[in-house]
């Protein structure tokens, strides 16, 4: 039955057309936004290193086992799930990886446009030349009247949801293709020349060394959960946002040159997912902290960095306020293309069920969106309103990444490595190389799980000071009642 399954969804016009959908969903606010302030956060160069070894050894196992069992299945991960499962002569109860990734998915979904609605407001205020040699004070100013204008975030995150529902309700061909043909090329291009452009910069070389030169005292159990945790979400990995797109993945395609239908390689092709998603966000980072370093500002500032350190940086230098557009155009690319890939395998379920896409589409845009609105109240009316030291959006943040993300690749390396047939896994990789397959199995088995376990239970037995939640990390944890009708006392409106 599995090996004839054509997808209801449609399949991606060629090898690279998944390779762009896939780094597409990979490159994101996770590269852009949340990799240089954690590693700016977590002493530099020691937060990178286990960052990348999270990289090779968990995620790119993982990766592959996700595009495998994605391809295998042939449908959402949810349903995927369940063929698999039957295929496998197993309970049904595993749909519950594809239910646990749906949900976590729904989550990230509604934080996510939150905060590439911020990047939208960016692209304006930079084009419009309001913070031209705006001081520290302005800047500042603005990051927080954007924050208690509750209006305008939910207005920025309204239109955001309502381009990544518009690409997700056109479907895989005339949709998810389209926009990753445009906005991938045109993504690396931006962000070369930002990168020619920060290699003049006399804060080019400080910010290589801050990067990647490793001090092993900066090195804390809780920054390798984090590293973790990121090494998933910058993957795109635990919720089968990977698996959805590999079911529209071809298994063979027809070669250009010679004209004969040859393999589509899982392997090379997760490799070349794993490796521009990871030169991206060094690169980010090498964009930057350059232009931090150059103005003496504070690489630790967490979330702000994007936001306040380098809009301040930009206010200052020559043509500053191009290069700032070009930024958050860029970051608004980036991650236009992976929230698609968040609603994306949700959408598709339900396609499954019967229900047409425009209409899926609508419903879980607009529950996400609904569900966003935590989020933007947590950076204004609710930041006082903590449970655990975190807020709303702080709990789902670390909730979805750092728990769900982590526990959903587990349970997917456990599936491929454990419980399918070893003859239905090795067929669908089909590696050329018999060695390097059983490397791979070995990490899916064994390594990865390990992995990920220990990390559980360190961080379960070593409290580690604060919590991973940098904004609202110091609010102290009370009660607080919030009227829902009291205004903020930073509210201008
Ligand atoms: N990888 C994206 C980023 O780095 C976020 C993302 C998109 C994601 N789709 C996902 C994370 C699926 C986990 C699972 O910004």
């Amino acid at each position: 039955m599995n090996q004839q399954n054509k997808p209801i969804h449609g399949v991606w016009a060629s090898r690279w057309v998944f390779i762009l959908a896939a780094t597409g969903s990979a490159i994101g606010l996770g590269n852009i936004w949340k990799f240089p302030y954690m590693a700016g956060e977590n002493g530099g160069a020691a937060f990178v290193l286990v960052y990348l070894v999270c990289i090779a050894l968990i995620g790119v196992p993982i990766m592959m086992a996700e595009v495998m069992l994605g391809r295998r299945g042939g449908m959402s991960p949810i349903n995927s799930m369940g063929r698999l499962a039957r295929d496998a002569g197993v309970s049904q109860r595993w749909k519950a990886v594809g239910g646990l990734g749906a949900v976590a998915g729904f989550f990230l979904l509604s934080l996510y446009t939150v905060i590439a609605g911020w990047a939208l407001f960016y692209i304006w205020e930079m084009a419009s030349g309001a913070l031209r040699g705006a001081g520290a004070e302005e800047v500042t100013a603005v990051y927080e009247g954007l924050q208690a204008n509750v209006w305008l975030v939910l207005g920025c995150h309204t239109v955001f949801m309502a381009m990544t529902m518009f690409v997700v309700a056109r479907g895989v061909n005339k949709g998810l293709e389209v926009a990753v043909r445009i906005l991938m090329p045109l993504l690396f291009l931006l962000l070369l020349g930002l990168l020619g452009y920060s290699f003049t910069s006399e804060g080019f070389m400080p910010a290589v060394h801050f990067l990647f030169a490793f001090d092993a005292s900066a090195f804390t159990v809780k920054a390798a959960l984090l590293a973790m945790g990121h090494a998933f979400f910058t993957l795109s990995l635990g919720l089968g946002a990977i698996m959805a797109y590999g079911a529209y993945m071809p298994r063979e395609v027809t070669d250009r040159k010679t004209g004969k239908r040859k393999p589509v390689s899982i392997a090379s092709t997760v490799f070349t997912i794993a490796a521009l998603d990871t030169l991206v966000a060094l690169v980010a980072g090498l964009v930057i902290f350059p232009v931090v370093f150059a103005n003496a500002l504070e690489p630790g500032e967490g979330p702000r960095l994007l936001f306040v350190t380098l809009p301040l940086a930009f206010a200052s230098i020559p043509f500053g306020m191009m290069l700032g557009t070009v930024f958050f155009v860029l970051l608004t690319c980036a991650a236009w293309t992976s929230s698609i890939s968040l609603g994306e395998p949700l959408v598709a379920w339900l396609v499954e069920k019967g229900w047409n896409r425009i209409k899926a589409a609508v419903v879980i845009g607009g529950s996400a969106w609904l569900l966003g609105i935590g989020t933007v109240l947590s950076f204004n009316y609710w930041s006082e309103v903590t449970f655990l030291g975190r807020t709303f959006f702080g709990n789902l943040e670390f909730l979805t990444i750092n728990i769900m993300l982590p526990l959903g690749g587990l349970l997917i390396a456990i599936f491929a490595g454990w419980v399918m047939k070893e003859t239905h896994a090795r067929k669908e990789l089909a590696m050329q190389s018999f060695g390097l397959y059983m490397v791979w199995r070995a990490m899916v088995r064994v390594f990865a799980p390990l992995a990920v376990i220990a990390i559980f239970i360190f961080v379960a037995l070593v409290p580690d000071g604060d919590d991973a939640d940098e904004a609202e990390a110091d609010v102290p944890v009370v009660e607080t009642v919030v009227e829902p009708t009291g205004l903020p006392e930073t509210t201008d409106e």
